[in-house]
């Protein structure tokens, strides 16, 4: 083990790639543990899988794969990422605990390229949950930070809530953390308090006050609570950062965190005021954003910045026609550069599968042959009900299917009958572990019947967090996507579904979330303990 610490961009795993006069900025995704720490947004240990493959595809540089104490599923998460990483960096988290940082460690150390990432709340806030003094906190940095760095080269230290921490202190510590080994400090400001001049300012002092900041990566991690996550973090790389870490969609707690998307765009587009750049292949943009929308359960809204619906939709008459004439009247990047196809013909009830799977393939969609079969079906019967099936169609298909475990309980037929001035009655068929049951229960409304029956054959005390309707294009006949949110014993799982007909899209997806949790339960077993990164003891 070398005793080097090493320079800004040199601990990534990748080979630089450069730009002229343009410094490299490192781009840290954090989706699968910050995202993913936010409440519903759970994912399956498959879809954390697939997620850190795309984002390794993409040129992501360094993966936080997951915080491995919290859970059984998170330290089996990070180690198979570890296994399974290509090119990038895979990084754990861990609180200021030597136990914490020895099982982050059997997590990450299977990467071709580990870090360790350990923090501690140093704000006055934060130093009062595990009521250390200051000269306590310091000195449980400095044998914190040791620790992992005698077993790890490549360390990363955040103080959290270092954006309300003191000035004096906050140097303090860092350098403390610089001296015991980390090679990077990232500076999070944890609840998204501060302001672009602010952060530039803090990083920029900071490098110009602590001993050893330049031999040393600054790191920037900025929450969304007041919508300037994005400014942030691009602030703080004016003021000396080279590392933004980000999620994707900005998913995350509260409002979230800075969103890859928008960071790696703004730097794209606007190279020539920000002079720096990253290794984002931006086409995969679009695709991995669509997969973390379905995984997650938290849809991008239509409005959102370069991934939402709407992004790139000019609908007014004024901007059709600037459009029509030169496209950059009104548009500053183009369609192709995030992922986006220029919308290509739809498909009908001609098209058989060989068609289908290159429509899958111009989507940038891999499925497994099973997959396939059960999405040619859908398509099918879709396009049988569907004059024309478009490209929206078919993702909100994929994302009705899966191709993992066998699902215990699959529904089999669905009668709803409902109108005014009474209760709707559904009579439900499902095939529960291989034997067929059925149930006709009323409700308020079709819905409501629907889910009830579901009860009644599978009894659970689940609660549903979230129920969500979305149109997937435009018309009556258009298909509904579902997300079905729910959650028993702490455990979330989220289930999604799509059909013309929204009760049957409802149906399939609460059924899908029940699958899913009967899945989590069979893996983890519900006698896990699940702690919070918050727990900081
Ligand atoms: O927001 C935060 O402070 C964090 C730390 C664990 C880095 O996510
Ligand atoms: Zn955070």
């Amino acid at each position: 083990m070398t005793d080097t610490t090493k320079p800004a961009g040199q601990d990534t795993g990748r080979d630089a790639g450069q730009e002229a006069g343009k410094d490299r900025v490192v781009i840290f995704d954090t989706t699968l543990r910050d995202g993913e720490q936010s409440p519903g947004a759970t994912m399956t240990h498959d879809e954390k899988l697939e997620i850190a493959e795309l984002l390794d595809d993409m040129g992501v540089d360094i993966i936080e794969a997951g915080f491995p104490i919290a859970s059984e599923g998170d330290f089996r998460a990070v180690k198979e990422i570890a296994e399974r990483s290509k090119n990038a960096v895979i990084c754990g988290l861990a609180r200021a605990q030597l136990p914490d940082i020895d099982l982050c460690w059997e997590a990450v150390k299977h990467a071709g390229q580990p870090r360790i990432h350990t923090f501690i709340g140093t704000s006055p806030l934060h130093r009062a949950i595990p009521n250390l003094t200051m000269d306590e906190m310091a000195e449980r940095i400095e044998q914190t930070v040791s620790h992992a760095r005698n077993l790890c080269d490549n360390v990363q230290w955040s103080p959290m809530d270092a954006t309300r921490t003191e000035w004096d202190y906050l140097c303090r510590v860092i350098e403390i953390a610089i001296k015991a080994g980390a090679t990077t400090i990232n500076i999070p400001d944890t609840v998204g308090y501060t302001e672009p001049g602010e952060s530039a300012d803090l990083i920029r002092r900071l490098i110009a006050t602590v001993p050893g900041a330049d031999e040393v990566v600054f790191a920037t991690h900025c929450h969304n609570d007041l919508g300037m996550a994005t400014a942030n973090a691009l602030a703080a790389v004016a003021g000396g950062a080279r590392q933004i870490e980000c999620t994707i969609n900005g998913l995350g707690e509260r409002a979230g965190n800075t969103a890859l998307e928008e960071v790696v765009m703004a730097l794209k587009v606007r190279g020539d005021v920000m002079p720096y750049y990253t290794d984002i292949d931006t086409k995969k943009i679009m695709h991995i954003s669509r997969r973390v929308a379905t995984v997650s359960g938290f849809p991008v809204q239509f409005n959102k910045a370069i991934v939402g619906k709407n992004a790139f939709a000019h609908e007014s008459g004024i901007h059709q026609d600037g459009m029509l004439k030169n496209a950059e009247t009104f548009e500053i990047m183009r369609p192709e550069d995030v992922g986006l196809k220029s919308s290509s013909l739809p498909l009908g009830k001609h098209s058989g599968r060989a068609a289908l799977r290159a429509k899958l393939g111009e989507l940038g969609v891999e499925v497994g042959d099973n997959q396939l079969k059960d999405i040619f079906v859908r398509f099918k019967d879709l396009a049988d009900r569907k004059k024309e099936v478009f490209d929206d169609d078919i993702l909100a298909l994929v994302t009705a299917t899966t191709d993992g475990d066998a699902e215990r309980l699959q529904m089999v037929n669905l009668k709803v009958v409902c109108g005014t001035g009474g209760p709707a009655e559904a009579t439900l068929e499902m095939e529960i572990d291989g034997e067929d049951r059925s149930a006709s229960c009323q409700g308020d409304g079709p819905v409501d019947a629907t889910f009830k029956a579901v009860r009644e054959l599978h009894p659970n005390k689940a609660r549903l967090q979230l129920y969500q309707v979305h149109a997937v294009t435009e018309g009556t006949d258009a298909q509904a996507t579902v997300s079905v949110r729910l959650e028993e014993d702490g455990m979330i799982a989220t289930g999604q579904s799509a059909d013309t007909d929204t009760v049957v899209a409802s149906a399939r997806a609460y059924i899908n979330a029940l699958n899913r949790l009967l899945v989590r339960r069979e893996k983890t077993g519900t006698d896990v303990k699940e702690i919070s990164y918050k727990d900081v003891t």
